[in-house]
Formats: C-alpha cells, structure tokens, sequence
C-alpha cells in the first residue's frame, strides 16, 4: 500500500523519523532555502505538513495549501500558525502540550540563576584571564533564596516554576487572566495579585503567558517602570510579549537590574544593544531543548499527523471547533 506523502520541513530526532517512516513518505525540505512560497511549492503534491515554530504558516500558505489534511507544529505554542485561516478552511493544527513542561521550567529558573548570580558574565571574565584573585565586590549579584517571583501567566510552565522557586523558599506572587481556584493557590503556596502589584512587588518576574494579539508588548515602558530598580526579567515564552526596546532602554538607564532571555521579538535577530550588555543573559531559544523532550516533542507530533492521515482526531488539536 503507498503511503501518504507529507512535507517535513526539518530532520527530527531519530526516535520520531523513524515512527514518521512507518507512516509516511516525508519529503525533507532544504533547511537553507525554507521560505513560504517553498513550502507552497511543496505542499502541492503532499497530504499534510510537519513543521517547527521557525515556519510562517500563515494565509497565503493556508489558502494556496487547502487540499491539506493537517499541519502538525513541533512546539507547545502555535503562533507562527494563522489559526483562524486554518479553522476557515477546515484543516486541524496541532501542538505538543505538556511534554516540555519540565523541561522549561528548568530553562527558566536556570535563566533566573545566571542573572541573578551573573554566572555568563563572570565566566567570560575568567575565561578572558582578567581575574587575578577573589575580591570581596567582585560580581556581587542579587539573592535568589527569600526573594520574591513574579510569574506572568500560570499555565502548565508557570506552575512548574514554582515549585522550583519553593527549594529556594521564594514568595511565589502571580497573576494570570483568569484566577486559579483557592484551593489550587494553596495547594502551590503562591498569591494572586493584580498585573502591576506583581511588577511592582517582585524581585524577579518571569513570564509565561501565551503570544497572541493581545499579549503583544505586555511589557512595554510603563511596564518596566513599575519594576524594582534592581529586578530581573526573564523571558522563556515568546519574544514579542516583551517590547524589545522598551527592555532596553529600562535596561540602560537602571530602570531594572538585569533580564535572563531565551526568546527575542525578530528570532534569530537579537536587538543589537542587547548584543553590548552584561547585565543581561541571552540563549538561543533553547527552553525545550533536551533530547528526552525534542524527542517527545517530535513523537507527539507525529502521532498527530497520523492520527489525521488515519481519518481519526488528532490527541492535540488547538482547533477543535473543526471538529464540532
Ligand atoms: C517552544 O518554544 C514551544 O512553543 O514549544
């Protein structure tokens, strides 16, 4: 029997290409040349498409693509997805919920570290061989132990964070669109507070919020002026929730104390200020990256993808209304 062709943008861990073999006659795209008009190209002759958040899978690639049975994306969030064109045309999206919880909570709190601790950049002055002997004010950083964290949105990730932050005995504060049950509060030993309270109060402020419309620019000037003088700022969600040079200015002129980054507004372009300073931490989009968790990641989408070739409903659908 011939299997289903579909468009694979980018090479998977090993576990999942060859789940997806069994499956499915995947074309591998050139990862140097992927652009939309490309994958219009070859989505032409394919039943489906397996991509990464590093694809825009926007109207134009929807509309010339709507013989498709599903786009499966490898990542938790599907912004770079025209959902709403998706659902109008009657094709599910999928995502990969859950599985890189952990994972990036870890990321996250490891990002809160190296700031608060300055761990990038002492490192570098020790690797520069400036360091000639232990100094009582060399690198004094901010404790993390008793302080007070600030999350931004307490989904799956958020949630994770905290009980990180409860080995550091931190005062975990957090504000989400809609509050958690009391019980649920509780039970994590976190308080809610309005949006500004939270900035205004904490001592590190993480954010966790989804990226859409209305989270665009959450964190903008007047934002980063209720912040602490001395606070951090971490950002493992997306880019664009924190107005890049709004950061940077509060930044420059001490408005806040330094901002751990996983993620940037214009991916891979980094504010080219941000390139210049030591106060703040800057990596790759790496929050999920493990091999355990790519590895779910990609296999979680690939169940997807074939749960759709197979006529069935796929386990994580972000359109279900398609459905209805
Ligand atoms: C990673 O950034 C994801 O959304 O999965």
């Amino acid at each position: 029997m011939t299997k289903p062709r579909i468009l694979l943008t980018h090479q998977l861990p090993p576990k999942a290409m060859s789940l997806l073999d069994q499956h499915v006659d995947a074309e591998l795209m050139d990862s140097d040349t992927i652009n939309q008009s490309a994958i219009i190209e070859g989505l032409r002759d394919k039943e489906a498409l397996l991509c990464l958040l590093t694809e825009t899978i926007d109207a134009e690639v929807l509309s010339a693509s709507s013989h498709i049975k599903v786009v499966a994306n490898v990542a938790v969030g599907f912004n770079n997805i025209d959902v709403d064109k998706a659902t109008a045309l009657r094709i599910p999206v999928t995502n990969t919920p859950g599985v890189l919880t952990e994972t990036s909570a870890d990321l996250a709190f490891g990002l809160l570290m190296a700031s608060a601790r300055r761990i990038v950049e002492s490192e570098k002055y020790l690797r520069s061989g400036q360091w000639h002997g232990w100094g009582i004010l060399q690198f004094l950083g901010t404790d993390i132990y008793d302080s007070t964290l600030g999350i931004i949105g307490l989904g799956r990730i958020g949630k994770a964070l905290v009980r990180r932050a409860r080995g550091f005995n931190m005062k975990v504060i957090y504000w989400n669109r809609t509050r958690l049950p009391e019980d649920e509060e509780s039970a994590l030993g976190i308080t809610y507070a309005p949006f500004d309270e939270v900035l205004r109060q904490s001592d590190f402020v993480s954010v966790h919020v989804a990226y859409n419309n209305e989270t665009r620019h959450l964190l903008s000037h007047r934002e980063f002026e209720q912040m602490k003088s001395t606070a951090h700022i971490i950002n493992t969600a997306r880019g664009p929730i924190i107005d890049e040079n709004a950061l940077v200015e509060a930044l420059k002129n001490g408005g806040i104390g330094g901002a751990g980054l996983d993620v940037f507004e214009e991916e891979p372009k980094v504010h080219p200020e941000l390139l210049t300073m030591d106060n703040v931490v800057l990596l790759p989009h790496i929050g999920s990256a493990t091999i355990a968790t790519r590895t779910k990641m990609a296999t979680m989408a690939v169940k997807n993808l074939v749960a759709v070739l197979e006529g069935k409903r796929p386990p994580n659908v972000v359109n279900p209304e398609i459905y209805d």
